[in-house]
């Protein structure tokens, strides 16, 4: 399971991100995805040149211990013994913790030892590492631990040895690339390698997204992200044009600040927004409230959080305002601590606007959302049934709610709650037949469910319905992977949702993953680097940066082992 803390939850979580997150969460991520699919195709592919090395060395050494049986008793050892003899003594020392007579035992192995006995010398230079692992000396471990390697280059030990001694030295790249190969020489099952893998590739993301966060330039998504965002809110006090200002005042009115700012939003000319939201706030006009949340609505959209930030708080301090207002506001803020990483803040927001508004669907819709992202399904289900109570026409959320219902009904492994859920969500697309979100929902649950036909279906479905929603046609090309393991038909599938929508970070991640699937890992670094450029959090991006290191990990290794890529699977 991914730790849910790192999944990223989008600025609104809308449903189209929340299968983004679903299927995060289905598959570990980082190390899963990235590092897993390897091992998957590694298992299958032929790793006999790996081995070659290591049995020849063995049958060497074999021989070279037949001329012991000549030696008398007498001191007339081949210098190669007393080699080993140093050594020996030396682990002695190592076993009872005096690692500085251990080290000068290893160097007087070093100094005997001939030349030609590669595998013995590589092995002294791994003991003595050991010894200086101990008595922290981590540069000397890592001189040693190549000097060993450059003997023997699949040595594992001095592989990993070499690897923590690069933690220690702050080194992350460096320690990515020895437990990288760790794993990939191991395949895989080599648990401390791989933990060490993934706090690496975490840790990286983490500075590389802090790094780049900082110099992105904001920028809106496309119009179709912006209204499917809008479209998760059933009544934010803000999108419905209702008449609150059309009917107040003169006609003209509404050609300044917020009445602007909604006039833009309506028409879909979201890019003077955030400008006309301004003029209302700085002249403390009368829709101050409505202009406040407009505003850092549109920040979080273009990944501002810093921006939103305060807006949201003066309003949700505005104890005069309309209190729908001020849940919606808690609503973002709240999902806002959740892409930050912080859920305990981020239910508090959601208890707050509870408090405030207890009869808004809204607040219940997104917390289940969140529920979902942290694994807390019968809490999710909860929120989602008391969402419908409120609002049986928000067919987002009564979707949602079947869908949360088949989550639990695997949580369960109850056949007979699976059936009634699958059932369930197959009426919820009867009963809303105009939401693609219900049918892409019902046909994700049925391709998880190796019904792959009915799913197909069921997507196409979708898509006649939002043929301007782009992640409908990356779920269709991920069916088509898991289904007829057909890359190249999965990859045209998800061009597609970039031709709709050349900015959705979302299909250049799955292009990531499924070039790392086939072991292309060029390719997908630079897939994801492309979904970087485009991701809005900082949580989000660190997430795409653990993905493109660890692909970029595995090219080196594989090049530099000479490991011949996995046989493709797909
Ligand atoms: C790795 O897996 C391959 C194929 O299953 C196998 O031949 C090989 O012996 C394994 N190597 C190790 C180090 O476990
Ligand atoms: C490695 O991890 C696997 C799976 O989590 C576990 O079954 C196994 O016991 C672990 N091995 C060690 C040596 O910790
Ligand atoms: C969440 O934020 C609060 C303060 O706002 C802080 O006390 C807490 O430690 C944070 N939790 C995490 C997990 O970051
Ligand atoms: C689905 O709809 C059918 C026909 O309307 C109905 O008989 C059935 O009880 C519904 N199933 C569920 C689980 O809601
Ligand atoms: C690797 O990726 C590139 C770019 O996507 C693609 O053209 C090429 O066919 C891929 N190669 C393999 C072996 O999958
Ligand atoms: C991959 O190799 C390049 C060139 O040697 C190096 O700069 C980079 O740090 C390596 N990356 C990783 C993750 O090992």
């Amino acid at each position: 399971m991914a730790d849910s803390g790192e999944a990223s939850a989008d600025v609104g979580s809308s449903l189209p991100k929340s299968w983004k997150i679903a299927l995060a969460i289905g598959a570990p991520i980082a190390i899963g995805v990235a590092v897993g699919a390897f091992y998957y195709s590694r298992r299958r592919s032929d790793l006999s040149s790996g081995e070659k090395g290591g049995k020849t060395q063995t049958k060497g050494k074999a021989k070279q211990g037949e001329p012991t049986a000549h030696a008398a008793a007498a001191d007339e050892r081949t210098p190669e013994e007393k080699a080993q003899g140093s050594k020996n003594k030396g682990n002695k020392y190592f076993k009872a913790g005096r690692y500085e007579q251990a080290i000068a035992c290893y160097n007087e192995a070093i100094e005997l030892v001939p030349l030609d006995k590669t595998k013995d010398l590589s092995t002294f230079y791994q003991n003595r590492a050991a010894a200086h692992e101990q008595l922290k000396n981590y540069a000397q471990v890592v001189t040693d631990c190549t000097k060993a390697l450059e003997l023997n280059a699949r040595y594992v030990k001095a592989l990993f040895r070499r690897a923590k001694a690069f933690e220690n030295m702050n080194q992350k790249m460096a320690c990515l690339e020895d437990t990288t190969a760790v794993c990939i020489l191991e395949n895989f099952s080599h648990n401390q390698s791989m933990l060490l893998a993934d706090k690496m590739l975490k840790e990286l993301g983490k500075e590389k997204a802090q790094q780049r966060y900082k110099e992105r330039v904001p920028s809106l998504p496309s119009g179709q992200f912006i209204r499917s965002y809008f479209s998760s809110f059933s009544d934010d006090g803000i999108s419905r044009s209702s008449n609150d200002y059309n009917d107040e005042g003169a006609g003209d009115v509404g050609n300044t600040g917020y009445r602007k700012a909604h006039r833009l939003f309506t028409n879909g000319d979201y890019n003077g927004v955030i400008e006309a939201c301004d003029e209302e706030i700085n002249t403390d006009g009368d829709k101050l409230a409505e202009a406040l949340l407009m505003r850092a609505t549109f920040y979080l959209l273009m990944g501002q959080a810093a921006e939103a930030r305060p807006d949201l708080d003066r309003l949700i301090g505005m104890d005069e305002s309309s209190k729908k207002l001020r849940a919606n506001a808690l609503i973002k803020r709240g999902s806002m601590h959740m892409q930050e990483g912080n859920s305990s803040d981020a239910m508090n927001d959601f208890a707050t606007a509870v408090r405030i508004d207890p009869d808004n669907a809204d607040i219940y819709h997104h917390r289940g959302q969140l529920n979902l992202l942290l694994d807390r399904i019968d809490d999710a289900a909860q929120d989602f049934e008391k969402c419908n109570k409120l609002n049986s026409n928000f067919a987002l959320a009564h979707a949602q709610y079947s869908y949360a219902k088949y989550r639990l009904a695997l949580v369960h492994q109850s056949p007979m709650q699976l059936h009634t859920a699958m059932q369930e969500l197959e009426n919820s697309t009867k009963k809303f037949p105009t939401c693609a979100e219900a049918f892409a929902l019902y046909a994700q649950a049925q391709s998880d469910q190796g019904q792959f036909h009915v799913a197909d279906e069921y997507f196409q479905k979708a898509i006649a319905l939002e043929p301007d929603n782009p992640t409908a046609y990356v779920h269709r090309g991920l069916l088509h992977l898991s289904w007829k393991k057909d890359a190249d038909g999965a990859i045209a599938m998800i061009q597609k949702a970039l031709e709709i929508d050349s900015k959705c970070d979302f299909a250049y991640e799955t292009l990531g993953t499924i070039e790392v699937q086939r072991g292309n890992m060029s390719a997908a670094k630079s897939y994801f680097e492309k979904a970087i450029d485009l991701a809005r959090t900082e949580m989000e991006m660190s997430h795409l940066f653990s993905l493109s290191v660890a692909a970029e990990a595995q090219r080196n290794v594989t090049t530099k082992y000479n490991i011949t890529p996995p046989s493709p699977i797909l």
